[in-house]
């Protein structure tokens, strides 16, 4: 019975996540790197699968949609920000800047509400300023920074949330790309 419920959570997450590939925008994180040699693509869908799991394993009240596509968006900066010279020179270092740039960037291309932005926005608190305003954004800034350690230090990071998640097998191809920086 417990394993039919999760598989019925899944399907939740796997229309939200699909609606998103379909989309070529979103796919454009693909191109770039965020940790260790995960894509910020893996990244933000390994978010947004944690922080949805950590929501139904604790029972936590969340709007599931929001929290989902808030996750997706929130490092959707869209450029490599381990290069020297970055789109965001001039506007402020990286980790200060990327959640408003990624805020901009999701407002042009996609349709984001409240909750949604504030996830990107607020996404890299402490270190942004403003605390997070609702409990989806809350969640999303801790599940980031585990994500973010555990990426940095495996080299295979989420081979099994990508199978889980990604039933097309040219996507998951597309989705488990990695980046090799130092080859
Ligand atoms: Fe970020
Ligand atoms: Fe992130």
């Amino acid at each position: 019975m417990k394993i039919i419920k999760r598989e019925v959570e899944d399907l939740v997450f796997k229309s939200y996540l699909e609606e998103m590939l379909q989309k070529k925008k979103f796919l454009k994180m693909n191109r770039y790197l965020q940790h260790g040699n995960t894509t910020c693509l893996l990244h933000s869908i390994a978010v947004a699968y944690f922080s949805y799991r950590l929501c139904k394993l604790l029972k936590i009240n969340v709007h599931e949609k929001e929290l989902i596509r808030g996750a997706l968006l929130h490092d959707y900066f869209l450029y490599d920000w381990h290069q020297k010279y970055k789109p965001c020179d001039g506007l402020g270092k990286h980790g200060f800047i990327h959640p408003k740039i990624a805020l901009f960037n999701a407002r042009k291309d996609f349709k984001v509400n409240a909750i949604e932005e504030d996830i990107i926005e607020k996404h890299m608190f402490p270190l942004t300023f403003y605390p997070p305003k609702y409990r989806e954004s809350v969640i999303i800034c801790l599940v980031d920074k585990f994500c973010s350690i555990y990426e940095a230090f495996n080299k295979n990071a989420y081979k099994m949330v990508t199978k889980r998640v990604v039933m097309d097998k040219k996507e998951r191809r597309m989705v488990g790309k990695r980046i090799n920086l130092y080859n």
